[in-house]
């Protein structure tokens, strides 16, 4: 049985000028228990819209989606979601914002500091716990963010272009952090990226979605030993194969909207 089951959702918008505008499509997936699964796609393929649905805050038009054998309705409390911008609250310092969601269970403030420290450390920020958001630099605050997401002590983790952006030599470095931190915590995650090589570098497996509407177009397996190494052979090769995929789909898409003119 999956830990997460997406059961052919759909999700329709209507537009500024009342149109429908299907996202989402007929998209089914599973994910198991302590998966790391990365999902890439063209920009407007809905993947925003797949995290939003997963953790509740939209409704899915059509289809259902099974959390640890519960259908999802209403906001997901079991997931946690963190943004591409940082998410922080601005007035509050870094341990406050790592408390909050212990503030919202009613966790006595001595515990609830002692749980936020943990998840600090885990992400490397001892020392910065009185800082304020502003005063730190873009890697940190989304540093933040995850202890504040890992604090809540969700059983789903979901990422949205969490690093996106982040320079490349900060991204790495989150990237190879936030696995030591999935590793240790043995969490379920689905992060969204479009980058490539970051969807190899992090996950076991690869979803591949298209656009109009949205849904998955492939599934890769990554069975790349960790840490893996972006120069070998194996890493290259699986990059060529997804950029392939995402090519035809952009070349099927061009083709359609031409036919469409
Ligand atoms: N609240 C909304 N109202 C109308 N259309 C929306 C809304 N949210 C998303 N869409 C549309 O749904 C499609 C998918 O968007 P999104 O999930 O943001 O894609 P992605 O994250 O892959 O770039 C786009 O065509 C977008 O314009
Ligand atoms: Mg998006």
């Amino acid at each position: 049985m999956s830990f997460l089951r997406i059961n052919n959702i759909g999700k329709t918008f209507l537009g500024e000028r009342k149109e429908e505008v299907i996202a989402l499509s007929d998209l089914s997936f599973d994910c198991q228990d302590g998966e790391f699964l990365c999902i890439v796609g063209p920009t407007g393929c809905g993947k925003t819209t797949l995290l939003r649905l997963i953790a509740g805050l939209e409704q899915p038009s059509e289809g259902d989606i099974i959390l640890a054998d519960t259908v999802i309705q209403g906001l997901n409390r079991e997931a946690t979601l963190v943004f591409q911008q940082y998410s922080l609250f601005p007035w509050c310092n870094v341990i406050d914002n790592v408390c909050f969601s212990l503030e919202m269970k009613k966790i006595p403030k001595k515990t609830r500091y002692l749980e936020a420290r943990k998840f600090i450390n885990l992400v490397g920020l001892t020392g910065f716990e009185k800082a304020l958001p502003y005063e730190l630099s873009g890697g940190m605050q989304q540093r933040v963010a995850i202890a504040r997401a890992l604090a809540h002590n969700p059983k789903l983790l979901l990422l949205d272009e969490p690093f996106g952006a982040l320079d490349e030599r900060t991204r790495h470095r989150l990237q190879a952090k936030l696995l030591a931190v999935w590793q240790k915590e043995r969490k379920t995650v689905v992060f969204v990226t479009h980058n490539i090589d970051e969807a190899i570098f992090l996950a076991s497996r690869i979803l591949i979605m298209r656009d109009r509407p949205g849904c998955i177009n492939d599934e890769i397996k990554v069975d790349l030993a960790r840490p893996r190494d972006r120069r070998s052979q194996g890493f290259l090769k699986l990059h060529i194969k997804i950029r392939e995929v995402l090519e035809k789909i952009l070349i099927t898409n061009t083709n359609n909207q031409r036919g469409a003119l």
